[in-house]
């Protein structure tokens, strides 16, 4: 099969392996494994900011940082394609008790002003905004990169009004390679950062979540009440390590499969597809003559794995998983079905 479902299909490499195998461990929760201490170090530093908290995945990460962040009955601005409130279970509001704000982005980019028109005055009967969430690279827009300029506006408005950043940033990194812009720039314009190790950077588990040490320490406390205090964790994060010293700058090598499927897919009748939409690893088509389950169950008799988002769209990511004769193989079904 040709697993284009998503980049956390990515499998372990042997030097992920062998890191696994001879990792120096300790107990965690106690603060005292030296490889998850090199690890929270390397991301703090990497992000530039104080310190780092690592979590078993991105969606605790991104609720640690919002419970972190807010308190019940509180309102929390967001895209309205956001994985925060698309994808994880209504978490914000059920563990948090916030109250999402979804916004209608372009293409993922939350224009400035919506957002400064959404933060609620101080008003008796309204819920006071405790917290902007931000996604970048933005999946449900097609792996898009939200420009720095677009951080940098919000995060000056957030400032004037006092509230933090968090950044959903999974696929930071996929954004930084792309942009050529370093990551520390874009956690510039957050207060917090959280980004998977598991996606693209292929280590099996495990996200981070970066900030000030006040709000780091705090988060800790978050992770243990959600059960996300781990022992021996080194076993893991030593694969995450190597994710960080050897899997960044590939990431390139996933962008240029997309762009090559993107080419391949351009101009097909029955797809409505913009090849210029794609800046990163995810290519997301909405096929016309069908829906989207029939395009995928199509594709699936033809040995290739996507995934549906929805009502109207496909997705089709790229990972160190696919080759390029997989894409050219998948182009190929494509035109195929096309001619159903
Ligand atoms: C943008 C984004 N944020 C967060 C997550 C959550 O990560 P996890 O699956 O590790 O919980 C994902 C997962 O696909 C994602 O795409």
């Amino acid at each position: 099969m040709i697993d284009l479902r998503s980049d956390t299909i990515t499998r372990p490499t042997e030097e992920m392996r062998r890191a696994m195998y001879e990792a120096e461990v300790g107990d965690d929760v106690y603060g005292e494994d030296p490889t998850v201490n090199r690890l929270q170090e390397k991301a703090a530093e990497v992000t530039g900011k104080e310190a780092a908290l690592y979590v078993p995945s991105g969606t605790m990460g991104n609720q640690v940082s919002i419970l972190t962040h807010t308190s019940p009955g509180t309102e929390v601005i967001m895209e309205a394609n956001a994985h925060i409130y698309y994808y994880e279970a209504a978490a914000a509001s059920a563990l948090a008790g916030i109250q999402p704000r979804p916004l209608a982005g372009q293409k993922g980019v939350l224009p400035p002003e919506l957002v400064e028109d959404a933060i609620r005055p101080d008003d008796v009967h309204l819920p006071p905004t405790s917290l902007i969430c931000l996604e970048n690279t933005h999946n449900r827009a097609g792996g898009r990169i939200v420009p720095l300029e677009n951080m940098k506006a919000i995060h000056d408005l957030a400032r004037r009004h006092n509230l933090p950043v968090h950044l959903d940033g999974a696929r930071i990194f996929n954004a930084s390679v792309a942009s050529g812009i370093p990551v520390s720039d874009y956690a510039a314009c957050t207060s917090s950062v959280q980004f998977c190790f598991s996606k693209g950077l292929g280590a099996p588990v495990g996200s981070i979540i970066t900030g000030p040490s006040d709000f780091i320490n705090e988060a800790k406390r978050w992770r243990k009440r959600l059960g996300g205090g781990m022992r021996q964790a080194g076993v893991i994060a030593s694969a995450c390590l190597v994710a960080l010293e050897t899997m960044v700058e590939r990431l390139a090598d996933d962008h240029a499969s997309a762009r090559l499927l993107a080419d391949g897919l351009a101009g097909l009748k029955g797809l409505n597809f913009d090849p210029a939409d794609v800046d990163t690893n995810i290519v997301i088509v909405k096929p016309l003559t069908m829906t989207p389950q029939r395009f995928n169950d199509e594709l699936k008799k033809r040995g290739i794995l996507a995934s549906v988002m929805g009502p109207d769209m496909v997705r089709l990511t790229t990972s160190r998983e696919v080759e390029s004769k997989d894409l050219e193989k998948t182009v190929a079904a494509v035109k195929e079905i096309l001619a159903l």
